[in-house]
Order: structure tokens, then sequence, then C-alpha cells
């Protein structure tokens, strides 16, 4: 039974390992990797914030960094239907908007949205979930919905 177990470990060591090398697990991302140290150059973190899609339809472009992220306040029209895009200038960050489905992790290369419906007038925060560092407490966004 010791045999047994121990070729099983190795082959459940042996499927992660050809899964996480060779097929490449990524966090889910809808652009190309952004280069950390470009997001400032790079499209669409270059101009931060509220880009009109259609019919109350928006992105909300919102690059994360320590400690905070960009545009810092964002005024949303009641009832729009906003895609948050967000990729990490530095760390890791978390993105969480307490009130509504988003909770994304920011994985530094990664770019990650996540979509949401302001049924509810008022105002939201956006909040950084995961420890990244000394101003971690800190790090917080406000959306005005109206
Ligand atoms: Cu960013 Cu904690």
């Amino acid at each position: 039974w010791l045999i047994f177990g121990g070729v099983t470990l190795v082959a459940f060591i042996i499927v992660l390992a050809i899964n996480a090398f060779s097929h490449g697990h990524h966090p889910p991302s809808d652009l190309n990797r952004v280069v950390p140290a470009m997001v400032d150059q790079t499209a669409p973190f270059d101009q931060p914030g509220l880009v009109k899609k259609g019919e109350n339809k928006y992105d909300l472009n919102m690059p994360s960094f320590a400690f905070g992220y960009a545009p810092a306040e964002q005024v949303i029209p009641l009832g729009a239907e906003v895609t948050f895009r967000t990729t990490s200038k530095d760390v890791i960050h978390g993105f969480a908007i307490p009130g509504t489905n988003v909770n994304m992790m920011v994985v530094p290369g990664h770019v990650n949205t996540a979509t949401t419906t302001f049924t509810k007038a008022g105002e939201y925060m956006v909040i950084c979930n995961e420890y990244c560092g000394a101003g971690h407490h800190m790090m917080m966004a406000k959306l005005v919905v109206k």
C-alpha cells in the first residue's frame, strides 16, 4: 500500500507539472501580457478612466499600484453596466467592490476583468484585499453612482 501511495503521489506531481509548465496556467486575461513597468505607457491603461462602449455600457480601465488605483475617484451613471479592467504596476493586489460581484486578484503582467451593473445610486469603494505592503490598508478608490 505504501508503494501504491507513492506511485499515486508521483503521478499527481507529474500531472501538476505538465499543467503548470507545458500547458501554462495563467490567471484570466483578455489582453496580452502587460509589462508592469510599462503600464503607464500601455493602452488602455495610459488613459485610466471610464470609456463609453454602448447604450449605458462602459469600460473602466483602472490600473492598480502600491497604494491606490487610478483614477482615485470616478463618477458612474446609474444603471450602467461597467467592465472593470485592471493590471498591476508592481506587486499582487486585490480589487474588490463590496456590495457587487467584483472581486479580483490583480497579478503583475496580467489583465483581469469583471463586469457588474450598478442599479443602486450611492458611493462604492474599490478596496485591496491582498496584503501588498505597508500602505495596504490605505489602498482604495471611490466610485460615485448617480
Ligand atoms: Cu494593494 Cu493591498
